[in-house]
């Protein structure tokens, strides 16, 4: 497996792309509640990542190769959706739900990619558990990231964090290289063994994005072929963020305000 290692130049383009998408999720936040549809939510976002930010929103009209293009700007995956979830006018959040955002820009050419959980309402306790568990998961997988780690780090310590509070990872899908490419090597397995996989290095970027289900791991793809949901029904959390490994560790890329007082300090 290859991985990129980033010119001075590149990094500074993924700062701003980076820090482009995190003001996405910030904006965002005071518009998930009861009644809206995650259609709105889609067009908001749309309108600031291309009227405010002057970027362009990655996932819309994104094919992977095979299958639809993503018909919309960002995915929006509620409750049981695991991830890739499609805002539709149909979709309407409901009290008590639990709600993925994932927001990618492109922003002269380099993208930035980050997502966060939201509640509609006031949450189920068990619900609550899910999505901070998760939110702890991708901070373990962050506080692994220094020159010389391997990728199986990564993956175990989000996998020990998660199978310990009795959760499990969904195993198909996981970060990610980023840069001028959207989805580029290596890929980052949220769960692993310790020394094995990849040697991390200096000026590397790519994303960690845990998907963990409190029921089994399993998923299935319904047939508009891009929304995943966890084969038991029961719910699902995620969050993601853009690192570069720096000589001492890792820079988020995609921080968000709401993080800076307490990034480094979270689990
Ligand atoms: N943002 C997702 C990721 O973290 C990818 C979404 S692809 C889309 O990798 F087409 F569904 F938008
Ligand atoms: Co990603
Ligand atoms: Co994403």
């Amino acid at each position: 497996m290859v991985a990129r290692v980033q010119t001075e130049q590149d990094v500074a383009g993924m700062r701003v792309a980076g820090a482009l998408a995190a003001r996405v999720l910030e904006m965002i936040g005071e518009h998930v509640v009861p009644g809206i549809t995650t259609g709105d939510l889609d067009r908001l976002c749309h309108e600031f990542i291309v009227g405010e930010l002057d970027s362009i929103p990655a996932p819309l009209n994104y094919t992977n190769g095979n299958g639809p293009p993503f018909p919309r700007s960002i995915c929006t995956s509620v409750n049981h959706v695991v991830c890739h979830g499609i805002p539709t006018e149909r979709k309407q959040l409901k009290a008590g739900d639990i709600v993925n955002i994932d927001i990618t820009v492109i922003k002269d050419g380099y993208f930035g990619d980050t997502s966060k959980m939201f509640f509609v309402g006031k949450p189920a306790p068990f619900a609550e558990r899910l999505v901070r568990v998760t939110r702890e998961c991708l901070f373990r997988g962050i506080d692994v990231v220094r020159p010389g780690a391997r990728l199986g780090d990564i993956g175990h310590a989000i996998q020990t964090h998660a199978e310990a509070n009795h959760f499990s990872v969904v195993r198909e899908f996981c970060g990610h290289g980023i840069g001028r490419t959207f989805h580029d090597e290596p890929q980052i397995l949220h769960y692993g063994r310790p020394g094995t996989g990849m040697t991390l290095e200096e000026g590397m970027t790519f994303t960690i994005e845990p998907m963990i289900n409190a029921g089994a791991r399993q998923v299935k793809i319904l047939p508009d072929q891009w929304t995943v949901v966890t084969r038991d029904h029961k719910l699902s959390a995620q969050w993601e963020h853009t690192l570069l490994v720096t000589a001492q560790g890792a820079e988020i890329l995609t921080l968000r305000n709401e993080e800076r007082a307490t990034a480094g300090a979270q689990v």
